[in-house]
């Protein structure tokens, strides 16, 4: 299945999108998908069939998002935990991953027509060079547009986010690039693999489980959580529409806690701003790499 579908809301589920959409909608929301295998064994089909269920899930969701005029959505695709599971099962999913990733690349025009800009999360020297490759390939040519943002936390956990994110600051002070009082809480987010994202305003997760499992640790502090208990290929446009209510009906206590939280950044001074174009620039010098070894 494409990343990207038509619309295909039938009149009542166009209705409720129109009302929900009067009242405020998160500008990011992040997922996580999870319930795969358990909807593969309730269905009597290979652990494969469920997550290529799953990510045509994922392309419908998207198409949800849009409808409701959400901008940005992260997933959590594949995480650095799942390298534990069997080879077979991780072959499997970087097999999927590739061919989805292949697919991206060959609707160009329609990413390029909707803007939407692709960014994968994580640390990805844990991946194979085929499919770092063609996450550089998919980053680097959508990385101007602005419309619609789709982040992949793919090879990721928010605790390896941070442990890079203190690497890279303590660097920056080895090098004298920075001053040890420079390393303050808005100088490692702006360290972290989301540091061009604004914090999900509410984070989705599937299957009945109620835990985090390492997932944007740092950023949710302040966002609305809704799990839903209902395996990801099973999850519905009610269920997206259900978080959303919920996230609408907190908003009010939700607003003192973030403005709160951006209060407690301080202003960025010269060396600092310089230190984070430093290191977006290097960021995509490492892509440009990537992009141009031989896979
Ligand atoms: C969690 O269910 C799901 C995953 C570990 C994989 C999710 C991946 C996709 C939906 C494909 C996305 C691909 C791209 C390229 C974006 P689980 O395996 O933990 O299932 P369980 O909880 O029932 O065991
Ligand atoms: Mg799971």
């Amino acid at each position: 299945m494409s990343w990207i579908r038509a619309s295909t809301l039938n009149w009542i589920q166009f209705l409720c999108v129109k009302i929900i959409k009067s009242g405020r909608v998160p500008k990011h929301i992040a997922f996580i998908m999870d319930g795969n295998r358990r909807y593969a064994q309730k269905n009597n089909v290979r652990k494969f069939e469920g997550h290529s269920q799953g990510f045509d899930k994922l392309a419908e969701t998207l198409q949800w998002c849009l409808d409701l005029g959400i901008p940005e959505v992260t997933v959590y695709a594949f995480s650095i935990e799942n390298f534990k599971r069997s080879q077979e099962e991780v072959d499997a999913l970087m097999e999927l991953s590739q061919q989805k990733f292949e697919r991206l690349l060959s609707e160009k025009d329609k990413l390029m027509e909707h803007g939407v800009c692709i960014r994968v999360i994580g640390n990805l020297s844990l991946l194979p060079q085929n499919i770092r490759k063609l996450i550089a390939q998919a980053m680097i040519l959508t990385k101007d547009n602005k419309k619609t943002f789709l982040n992949v936390a793919f090879a990721y956990t928010a605790r390896e986010e941070m442990a890079q994110a203190v690497r890279t600051a303590v660097s920056g002070v080895e090098r004298d690039a920075l001053q040890l009082s420079d390393v303050t809480q808005q100088l490692l987010s702006n360290c972290l693999y989301t540091s061009t994202s604004p914090d999900p305003e509410l984070l989705i997760r599937t299957s009945g489980e109620v835990r985090l499992s390492d997932y944007l640790l740092w950023q949710v502090s302040c966002s609305c959580i809704y799990f839903a208990d209902v395996l990801w290929p099973e999850f519905s446009i009610w269920h997206l529409l259900a978080a959303i209510i919920k996230y609408q009906r907190s908003y009010a206590q939700l607003v003192p806690v973030q403005q709160a939280d951006e209060m407690a950044n301080g202003c960025l001074n010269e060396r600092i701003s310089l230190f984070h174009t430093c290191l977006a620039a290097s960021r995509l010098a490492s892509l440009e790499e990537l992009n141009h070894a031989v896979a």
